[in-house]
């Protein structure tokens, strides 16, 4: 599991576990909390640098499959798609029979979204070696509304729908049901190998979101819509980029794929009731 201790990979390393299989949590810091966690939950920790091809293989080998996630906040595109291809070169030479790629977008093809475009070109990397592969592509998650790393007065209720439009689609997805899917696709290779997998539980624009909050919380959520220069000073382009792409795009957002691997997946109404209840 790359990417084990982070919002997406602990998601699945939960799920796998309590599915019964045996799970590698592979981390640049097995001391740090969150992956001790994951060794209290019964994850193996392996100690590596994706931007080290080197230090993956030992992890990967003997393994089943692959889950795989990189973040390009902290470091770029650049430094994402060379992690992401490091790991599909050390899955290829160790033999891994199935790799899950978190990815992300609302398609296939180049947007010029950079944090989505660097998807596809890691994706074909992991097809160029051979891998039997899917790929899990959600498009938000339900956290930007409700979890404070992603400063949700600022993006979804502030910018993103000044740029993006309050009334267009947004196909939403929990980052536990992102992990409860990852398990039923490891589960069941022979049905999802080869697939790209569009991913929402629920279909709702920021104002349908805003209204759902209201009706659940009793209040408005708080935005605030900086100029794009200066959010773009603190977060870069890429955001603003994808907002703006998505004002005018033609987008066919689903929620059956989703829903044919997991049922249960939350809506935004029952995400928030959660994130109210769990706040009390
Ligand atoms: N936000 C959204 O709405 C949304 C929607 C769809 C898709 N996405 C995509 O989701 C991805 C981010 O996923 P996330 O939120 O799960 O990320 P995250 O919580 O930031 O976790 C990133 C993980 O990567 C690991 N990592 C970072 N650098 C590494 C390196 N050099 N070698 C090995 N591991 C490394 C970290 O582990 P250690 O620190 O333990 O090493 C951490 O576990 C992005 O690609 C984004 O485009 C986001």
């Amino acid at each position: 599991m790359v990417g084990a201790t982070g919002r997406q990979g602990s998601a699945v390393v939960r799920h796998l576990l309590r599915e019964g299989w045996q799970v590698r949590a592979l981390t640049r810091n097995p001391a740090s909390t969150a992956a001790v966690a994951l060794r209290d939950l019964g994850a193996q920790l392996h100690q590596v640098d994706a931007m080290d091809a080197a230090t993956l293989r030992p992890a990967l080998r003997g393994a089943h499959g692959v889950f795989t996630v990189q973040n390009p906040m902290p470091s770029g595109v650049d430094a994402e798609v060379r992690q992401g291809r490091n790991v599909a070169d050390a899955a290829a030479d160790e033999g891994v029979r199935h790799v899950v790629y978190g990815a992300a977008g609302v398609g296939d093809e180049l947007t010029g979204v950079p944090s989505w475009d660097s998807k596809i070109a890691v994706a074909n990397h992991l097809r160029d070696r051979g891998l039997p592969l899917t790929v899990l592509r959600p498009m938000a998650f339900m956290e930007l509304m409700t979890d404070r790393a992603f400063y949700p007065t600022l993006g979804v209720w502030g910018l993103m729908p000044k740029l993006m439009g309050p009334s267009r689609p947004v196909g939403w997805l929990c980052t536990d049901d992102l992990g409860a899917i990852a398990a039923r696709v490891f589960a069941d290779p022979g049905q999802w190998t080869g697939r790209s997998l569009s991913l929402a539980s629920d279909v709702q624009s920021i104002d349908e979101c805003r209204a759902t909050w209201h009706d659940v919380m009793g209040r408005s959520p708080r935005g605030v819509a900086l100029p794009v220069w200066l959010f773009e000073r603190f977060t870069g382009k890429d955001l603003t980029t994808m907002w703006r792409w998505l004002r005018t795009a033609d987008i066919d957002l689903s929620t059956d794929t989703a829903r044919s691997l997991l049922p249960e997946a939350l809506t935004v109404r029952a995400w928030l009731t959660r994130a109210r209840h769990d706040r009390v």
